[in-house]
């Protein structure tokens, strides 16, 4: 019996679902894989017609609490895009709604918390997060994009790792430098402490209940992590992170991912996750050689894409020529597709990472 295969309730073997034998999911467990399996961060969104169509009708927030919504809009991008594994749509603030805080996307600007958490006070106020509860549209979403998806191509569920979702929670926003996160953190060390482990907690059954609706692999967002000290990052988050990671109860793979975190890339490794994310900065051969033995998922520069399809090409076989002979690559973007890409030069990407990296 192969591990991916179940018991049913007789001691009986039944057949594994199709996706467990995907290229992804294979890629995932280090397997050697037909070809190299490509799916994108930011893959439905705005650089998407179909996408601004809706949203010119509904809110985000409304569609992320949509499931139908949630479900049309990755179904369609997957469709169109030709990618191997899908996406749910959500996004990683909404479990800041339920902790007390008010969330708005404001067009142009982005996420603002209107009470963001300055004082060791502010972070007392901040509720427990119960998602069987308060989360259940992005679980509902999970099963309606799970059921609507064809069988061969696996789900990716997903969440804000702690440090990237406090900073959003301090800074009440995006933020250049991090100043309120870091001051917060310098200061008031015992509370950052207590806020970090109160993400952690809610983000744990987060995932674990993403991974119960429907999720064949789970991706912890570290995005702004690459603004810390190694220090730093082994002081205020590597506990946090060891702890989330540890506690992640169901059997599926997960994906840590930041950027800008060169200098990181083997605390976080330790850390926890079975595939590490490349942003755009590191040479993924070397990099990948300092890591040892785990599967890699990136790291095309989401600017590239601007480019004729020639310089595409030419930088995504450099990406696959580092990469052969090793199994466990995942190709991505280092980052988000970002808003104005062309979509002709995203679906020939993937057409070229499959035609380029396909064994014959
Ligand atoms: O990858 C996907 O296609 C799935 C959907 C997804 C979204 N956000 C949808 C979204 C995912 C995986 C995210 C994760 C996310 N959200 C991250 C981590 C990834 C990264 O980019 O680093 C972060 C930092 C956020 C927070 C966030 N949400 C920001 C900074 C913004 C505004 C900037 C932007 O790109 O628009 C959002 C809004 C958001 N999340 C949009 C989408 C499609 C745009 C909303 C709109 O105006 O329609």
């Amino acid at each position: 019996m192969t591990e991916v295969d179940q018991m049913d309730n007789n001691g009986g073997t039944m057949v594994s679902p199709a996706w467990a034998e995907s290229a992804f999911l294979k890629a995932c467990r280090c397997e050697p894989t037909d070809y190299t399996p490509v799916w994108l961060m930011r893959q439905a969104g705005r650089y998407m017609k179909e996408y601004r169509d809706l949203r010119s009708k509904v809110s985000f927030l409304d569609l992320c609490q949509r499931p139908d919504l949630a479900t049309e809009v990755m179904i369609t991008a997957v469709e169109r895009l030709g990618v191997d594994a899908a996406i749910i749509f959500s996004d990683i603030l909404l479990i800041l709604q339920p902790m007390g805080m008010d969330l708005e996307y404001v067009a142009g600007t982005g996420p603002v918390l209107h009470n963001p958490v300055r004082t060791v006070d502010h972070a007392k106020a901040l509720m427990e997060v119960e998602p069987a509860e308060s989360l259940n549209y992005v679980f509902e979403a999970v099963k309606a994009t799970r059921a609507a998806l064809p069988p061969h191509l696996p789900l990716i569920g997903f969440a804000g790792a702690p440090f990237t979702v406090a900073s959003y929670m301090i800074e009440g926003g995006g933020s250049k430098n991090y100043r309120y996160t870091k001051q917060f953190m310098y200061c008031y060390s015992s509370a950052w402490h207590d806020l970090m482990a109160l993400i952690t907690r809610a983000t744990v059954k987060y995932l674990n209940g993403q991974a119960t609706a429907g999720a064949q692999a789970l991706q912890l967002f570290d995005s702004w992590i690459g603004c810390l000290s190694p220090a730093d990052y082994q002081t205020f988050v590597f506990p946090h992170m060891q702890h989330l990671f540890a506690s992640l109860s169901a059997d599926v793979p997960v994906i840590h991912f930041g950027t800008g975190n060169a200098t990181l890339l083997k605390q976080q490794r330790e850390a926890g996750g079975d595939v590490i994310g490349l942003d755009f900065r590191v040479d993924l051969s070397s990099t990948w050689d300092q890591l040892g033995e785990t599967a890699v998922q990136g790291n095309l520069d989401p600017c590239v894409l601007f480019a004729d399809p020639e310089v595409i090409q030419q930088k995504s076989k450099l990406i696959l020529d580092q990469v052969r002979g090793r199994n466990g690559h995942i190709f991505n973007l280092g980052h988000g597709v970002l808003p104005e890409t062309p979509v002709d030069h995203v679906i020939e990407l993937v057409d070229y990472v499959h035609n380029q990296s396909t064994k014959n």
